[in-house]
């Protein structure tokens, strides 16, 4: 029998992280006779020691399934509630590895999966990560698995939401996931045929959207589709958003207080778009309605891209565990799967460059991008 390993789903949940379980399981049993556990519910499986082991039967007919059959978590590795306190767990995470006679771990996850595989990777475990998330955020990849996905669904259902806002000549807005980058919201707007598109890395003026619209209208478009991530702000919100994250960063006693009024701001965003919504009906006298995607778009069988992109992440890895690599995350680089060091890729973020070519074709469109 050749080396042992441990894969673990960490963060939320994205459609392809069954169809990477399953390309890092099969590689690493067929090709390099490996051993391979699958922990339960994120870094929490390995602290706890649950775990089951991933063979042939347990990899067999999984690839189409949404979810992953492994369990998810957002917790911290050094911030684990332990019965209602936040508590350091590396050294039992360290143990338990060792103590299970495992080479190396596998983590898929985000970008808050790489910061605890790297805080793993420092206290000696041979950690490899593989990109997933639906908001394509993950710094130093190309792309992750999941978005493909949540791009089709998003992109269906603005498609969908044309014939009842013509019929009703209304506004519809709808709000797409993306945390805190514009991905999702910009490829399925362009995709779905948005007439304004917002995303959280070009604040907008509610104005600026309101004249769109009567723009539109005054061409005889009877109707509008405001495509919206969920983290993009105002001017003035971004204004607030922004004095509040230096005072945050500006550390001392005062960084407490204001960490939790950011986390109140960002709580209060949550209900923008309906606020959004309002002022349109406001300004423009058209009548409009808010869709709210949420969950649906991380739901459900995996596109064949983000199979595709799975896959082949999940082969590498077994191959890298193979050849004795770690303390990297697997990325996609043009037709390339290549290591990048965790280094490199933990606490950064990829967002959208202002001049990508999306934003170049969405405004050579006319879509109105708020500004
Ligand atoms: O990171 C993926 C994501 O779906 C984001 O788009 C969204 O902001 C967040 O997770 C929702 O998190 P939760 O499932 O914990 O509500």
């Amino acid at each position: 029998m050749g080396k042992s390993i441990g894969i673990l789903t960490a963060g939320g949940d994205s459609p392809g992280l069954n169809a990477a379980i399953r390309g890092i399981g099969k590689a690493a049993i067929r090709t390099h006779d490996m051993n391979v556990l699958g922990f339960k519910d994120g870094f929490r499986g390995l602290m706890q020691q649950r775990y089951i082991r991933l063979d042939g039967d347990m990899l067999s007919g999984i690839l189409t399934k949404g979810g992953t059959i492994l369990g998810t978590n957002r917790e911290k590795v050094h911030k684990m509630d332990v019965g209602g306190t936040a508590m350091d767990m590396r050294d039992l995470m360290v143990e338990n590895f060792r103590a299970l006679g495992l080479d190396a771990l596998v983590c898929l996850g985000g970008g808050g999966t790489a910061r605890n595989a790297l805080r793993l990777a420092e206290r000696g475990i041979p950690v490899i990560t593989l990109p997933k998330t639906i908001d394509n955020d993950v710094y130093g990849t190309d792309h992750s698995f999941g978005f493909d996905t949540a791009l089709n669904i998003a992109s269906e259902a603005i498609d969908r939401l044309h014939s009842t806002a013509h019929s009703h000549h209304r506004i519809m807005v709808v709000e797409v996931m993306g945390h805190n980058t514009g991905w999702l919201a910009l490829g399925s707007g362009l995709a779905g045929g948005g007439d304004v598109i917002l995303i959280p890395e070009i604040p907008y003026e509610v104005e600026a959207v309101a004249a769109s619209i009567m723009d539109r209208k005054a061409a005889g478009s009877t109707f509008s589709i405001v495509v919206v991530s969920e983290g993009a702000l105002s001017t003035p919100d971004t204004a607030i958003r922004d004095r509040l994250q230096e005072r945050v960063d500006a550390g001392g006693g005062e960084a407490e207080v204001a960490t939790k009024e950011l986390k109140a701001f960002v709580e209060a965003q949550t209900r923008s778009t309906d606020r959004l919504a309002e002022q349109l009906e406001e300004i423009t006298g058209l009548e409009a309605r808010v869709t709210i995607l949420g969950h649906v778009q991380r739901g459900g069988t995996p596109s064949p891209g983000d199979r595709l992109l799975a896959t082949r992440l999940g082969t590498t890895a077994a191959q890298l565990v193979a050849d004795g690599v770690s303390g990297v995350m697997v990325a996609i680089r043009g037709d390339e799967a290549v290591p990048v060091p965790l280094e490199e890729v933990a606490g950064r973020r990829r967002t959208v460059p202002l001049d990508h070519p999306w934003i170049v074709s969405a405004r050579s469109l006319g879509v109105s991008m708020g500004d």
